[in-house]
């Protein structure tokens, strides 16, 4: 087939083994087992990488519907062989317990997968399990939400002490930038004129808000030295922040979301009650204007990433939010999707090269997050993470053949052409011409080692402007 990396597109064999990539080159002589895929026609890239997934989280008083196997193998059946989750402690709950119970669940996860850990409060053990986490477990990014108040919201005194200790540890720092407090009195004051429909959720977070809780992180981040990765930015403000922040030099990394790019903020006035708190999510739905932001946002490279936050609750969940528009559990799926979405409104259209498509579902998170090259790359030694690409296969995207479990698709009815027709996982063939092969338990936990490669030029800018004493003499 086509190989096609970020970095170049060529024709090929790849050759596995033992779950790594053994040998690239035309033609070449394999053992006489070898079971054979003609590519001929289609592309092979590295399996998807998505950044973002909630599978099975206890959120707003309920539990995403999807778990860690059903949630994997749709991601296979999509392209993506490899996610990273979040682990999100409880107020006063520890890290490491917290850790603990999302890697038990996690173990019927049929793909790769990995855990940013969330720090939601703050004291001595907090600073302790951080440690454990980067030097024992290989986690190396931590998670502040902005927003949630009353329940995960960081405050600036615990985005300076996590800062800053992942700055000691080599660990990056992400957020979801939304000022919570702001949220918080937004839907007091909407809720107080009577505007309790999801109707009310865009305007309980509006750009603004993103916008100021992007830059609080930025400066932050700027002032502790440290990067910063800011999750599902869904504006053209809060991509402004970032814009700024890079030309100037910082380490700023900003990841969007398949549904921001393709959706706008239209279904929040839909008149089903269940159509429009399908689509109640954090930040929510934009207007066009910020959809093409985000589109130039890939295209210049001041985002890198793409992901779904991928966060399942089905019609019963979202009806906690009948009458209370800050009651319905916030989160919509995609993980099945973002690939074939990404390919294509991103490269059927123009917009995005194949190159570029790879980069940012796969090889961008995969460098960010210091496991490149032996995830998102195909190169001799890496880890046999393969999609074979069909760019002239086309569906219907619909709840009723998708393999997500959940009662809706935020794509419904919409046609995609470019689908995986195998993806190889650690050098198995889980998914093959809509035969989904994934079994339970089969994924791989990634570790993920410290200091990515942006710590080591910090750190040298950082001796450069260390801190003197003024010498006044004696006198
Ligand atoms: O609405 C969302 N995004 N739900 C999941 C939690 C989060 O904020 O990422
Ligand atoms: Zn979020
Ligand atoms: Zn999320």
């Amino acid at each position: 087939g086509t190989l096609i990396t970020a970095e170049q597109s060529w024709q090929a064999d790849v050759y596995c083994e033992n779950g790594l990539i053994k040998a690239i080159g035309k033609d070449l002589d394999v053992p006489a087992q070898a079971e054979i895929i003609d590519a001929t026609g289609q592309f092979v890239m590295p399996g998807g990488i998505d950044p973002h997934t909630h599978m099975q989280l206890p959120f707003m008083g309920t539990v995403a519907s999807e778990d860690f196997f059903t949630g994997t193998a749709a991601g296979l059946a999509g392209g993506t062989t490899m996610i990273i989750d979040f682990v999100i402690p409880n107020p006063q709950q520890g890290l490491m317990d917290a850790y603990k119970m999302w890697r038990s669940w996690s173990q019927k996860s049929c793909s790769n997968y990995s855990f940013h850990v969330a720090v939601t409060w703050w004291d001595e053990t907090v600073y302790q399990d951080m440690g454990t986490l980067v030097k024992e477990e290989g986690v190396n990014s931590f998670k502040h939400f902005m927003a949630y108040k009353n329940a995960i919201m960081a405050d600036d005194e615990v985005l300076y002490n996590s800062f800053s200790r992942a700055l000691e540890l080599g660990a990056i720092v992400t957020a979801h930038a939304e000022n919570g407090e702001l949220v918080y009195q937004l839907q007091r004051k909407l809720l107080e004129m009577g505007l309790t429909g999801p109707e009310a959720h865009p305007l309980s977070r509006p750009p603004a808000a993103e916008a100021e809780a992007a830059n609080r992180a930025i400066k932050l981040a700027e002032v502790i030295g440290i990067p910063l990765y800011l999750v599902h930015v869904s504006t053209k403000d809060a991509l402004d922040e970032i814009t700024r922040a890079r030309s100037n030099g910082q380490r700023v990394y900003g990841e969007c979301l398949a549904g921001h790019l393709l959706i706008d903020d239209s279904v929040y006035q839909h008149p089903d009650f269940e159509f429009a708190a399908a689509h109640v999510m954090s930040p929510p739905f934009r207007s066009k204007e910020h959809q093409q932001a985000l589109w130039k946002g890939l295209q210049s490279g001041n985002l890198q990433t793409t992901a779904t936050d991928h966060c399942c609750f089905c019609a019963e969940q979202k009806a906690a939010g009948k009458d209370n528009f800050t009651l319905i559990p916030n989160g919509t799926a995609g993980v099945e999707d973002r690939m074939t979405m990404l390919w294509t409104h991103g490269v059927n259209t123009g917009r995005l090269t194949a190159e570029e498509f790879v980069a940012i579902t796969s090889t961008n998170t995969a460098k960010i997050f210091n496991i490149y090259p032996r995830k998102g790359s195909i190169q001799i030694g890496a880890d046999a993470d393969i999609v074979i690409w069909d760019p002239e296969a086309t569906k219907v995207i619909s709840k009723n053949t998708h393999h997500q479990n959940i009662d809706f698709n935020i794509f419904e009815g919409r046609t995609v052409k470019g689908l995986p027709s195998h993806t190889i996982c650690n050098g198995k063939l889980l998914y093959v011409d809509g035969d989904l092969r994934a079994e339970t338990g089969s994924g791989t936990y990634i570790k993920r080692p410290a200091f990515p490669a942006a710590f080591s030029a910090l750190q040298k800018i950082a001796n450069q402007n260390k801190p003197q004493t003024v010498d006044r003499g004696k006198k």
